[in-house]
């Protein structure tokens, strides 16, 4: 890999001087070091390769080989070393290290591990461009359903797609689809040989999700040894899907907002405006219009972002849909399990079709997963999916929200759904809950609520 950076570390001139000699008459660019710290440093100028004595004045090469590895995974780590037992082999393969050599090292084996170890990056780099470019067919067909709820969805998303700067929000309980959505709109539009950058938003502490938006200044903060980029402009060109929009903390609410706004921002630490061209697919499942009822979300950042809002459609509001997205991840499950289903028999659509399904179709498709690992048969049939037939739900799947829940709301609020499905009768009401006659008046007194409510 010719134009590769190679990183030469160690703390004696001598050696770094010969291998330096010997990797630039290679054609490749190299930097030194000779400590540890100031290796870590010169990681900002873009290495490739780092060559690392294992023995340094400030620190052993394992933890600095380990730093590396944190600031940029995808760095090669060739470790140098006078003392290689097999202990240190395994502790530095393990640390993420390409390879290692003895020393005193033959400078021919060197530039050849050096040069096979960038071979393996190229094509992994390949590899995984392939995987990008195998992941475009996110057509419009990928969004199943012949409901004309899920047409009407098809539609909207081709329109949304071709205006192309808008912002999208993207609306409905967890497993309708709104990552998938999110990726066919990125792929449909003229954005598509662009990146599509992924976070959700719940998932990392405030500082941490700042940085991954923003990117950082070398010195923002105690562990910003080095300047980063964030995903914005990363993305730059191409489309960022923000999840789960509504765990968002107040203070970044009003940075995104700005940004949306302004189309620029600043690093965290930084001064300067940094201009992208960025799409903003937001996704939430709560109901950001309560949320700001409650001033738990920016009104104004809520109305900016609704500029184009998709409500995805509970799988319980389009059963119908239930025989077709079933033959879909049949399809899908055959060629992944290597399997010969061919289909499923009435009685189990019958199964499928009356089941209630709070996870939406990511619970349908782990469903019929699970039966297609579990199940001998030609069609999947009703005993399959026993687990439906008994009404019971998939509590095991309910995934508590990083934020949590109000366990006296959810219970109210499940108590009222049970009444409205059994047309307010209590004993079914119940019975959907898994309580008798007493338990469920208790709880219908104990809420306040009427049975018609
Ligand atoms: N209409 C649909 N057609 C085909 N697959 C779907 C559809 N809706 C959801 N899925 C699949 O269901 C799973 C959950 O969808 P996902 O987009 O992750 O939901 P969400 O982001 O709303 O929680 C994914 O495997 C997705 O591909
Ligand atoms: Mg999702």
């Amino acid at each position: 890999m010719p134009n590769a950076t190679v990183l030469v570390v160690d703390d004696e001139a001598l050696i770094r001087w010969s291998l330096s000699e010997r990797l630039k008459a290679d054609g490749y660019h190299v930097l030194e070091a000779d400590t540890g710290r100031a290796a870590l440093e010169r990681l900002a100028d873009g290495v490739d390769l780092v060559l690392l004595d294992y023995r340094l004045p400030d620190a052993d090469g394992l933890t600095i080989l380990r730093k590396m590895k944190e600031i940029d995974p995808d760095i090669l780590v060739i470790l140098l070393t006078a003392y290689a037992s097999v202990e240190t082999a395994v502790q530095a393969m393990k640390s993420g290290a390409f390879h290692f050599a003895n020393k005193p090292f033959n400078l021919d084996e060197v530039a050849s591990q050096v040069e096979r170890a960038l071979e393996t990056t190229r094509l992994r780099r390949e590899v995984r461009a392939y995987h990008t470019n195998a992941a475009r067919p996110y057509s419009l067909q990928r969004i199943v359903g012949a409901s004309s709820a899920v047409t009407a969805l098809r539609h909207l998303v081709a329109r949304v797609a071709i205006s192309p700067s808008s912002t999208v929000l993207l609306t409905g309980e967890s497993g309708t689809g709104k990552d998938l959505v999110a990726k066919v709109i990125h792929y449909m539009s003229d954005r598509a040989a662009r990146p599509f950058m992924n976070i959700t938003c719940s998932a990392l502490p405030e500082q941490l999700l700042e940085s991954e938006l923003f990117g950082h200044e070398r010195g923002a903060f105690t562990d910003a040894r080095l300047q980063k980029k964030g995903l914005l402009e990363t993305a730059d060109g191409g489309t960022v899907f923000l999840d789960e929009i509504g765990e968002m903390t107040p203070a970044l609410q009003s940075k995104l907002l700005r940004f949306l706004e302004e189309k620029s921002f600043k690093r965290v630490g930084g001064s300067i405006d940094i201009h992208v061209d960025v799409r903003v697919i937001a996704a939430t499942n709560r109901k950001l219009e309560e949320e700001v009822v409650r001033s738990h979300f920016r009104s104004d950042l809520y109305y900016r972002l609704n500029v184009l809002p998709i409500a995805m459609p509970s799988l319980r509001s389009h059963p119908e849909d239930i025989p077709l997205l079933t033959e879909y991840f049949i399809d899908s499950f055959n060629t992944e399990f290597r399997k010969k289903v061919l289909g499923a028999t009435p009685a189990a659509y019958g199964v499928l079709q009356q089941y209630g399904w709070p996870g939406n179709v990511r619970e349908l498709r782990n469903v019929i997963e699970r039966a297609m690992l579990l199940s001998d048969r030609d069609r999947l049939d009703a005993s399959d999916f026993a687990a439906m037939s008994r009404g019971i739900t998939a509590a095991d799947e309910f995934e508590l929200p990083a934020s949590g829940v109000d366990l006296e709301t959810l219970e109210r609020s499940l108590v009222i759904q049970a009444l409205r499905r059994s047309g307010g009768n209590q004993t079914r009401a119940g019975a959907l809950l898994g309580l008798n006659r007493d338990q469920i008046r208790y709880r219908i007194d104990k809420f306040a609520l009427t049975a018609a409510s």
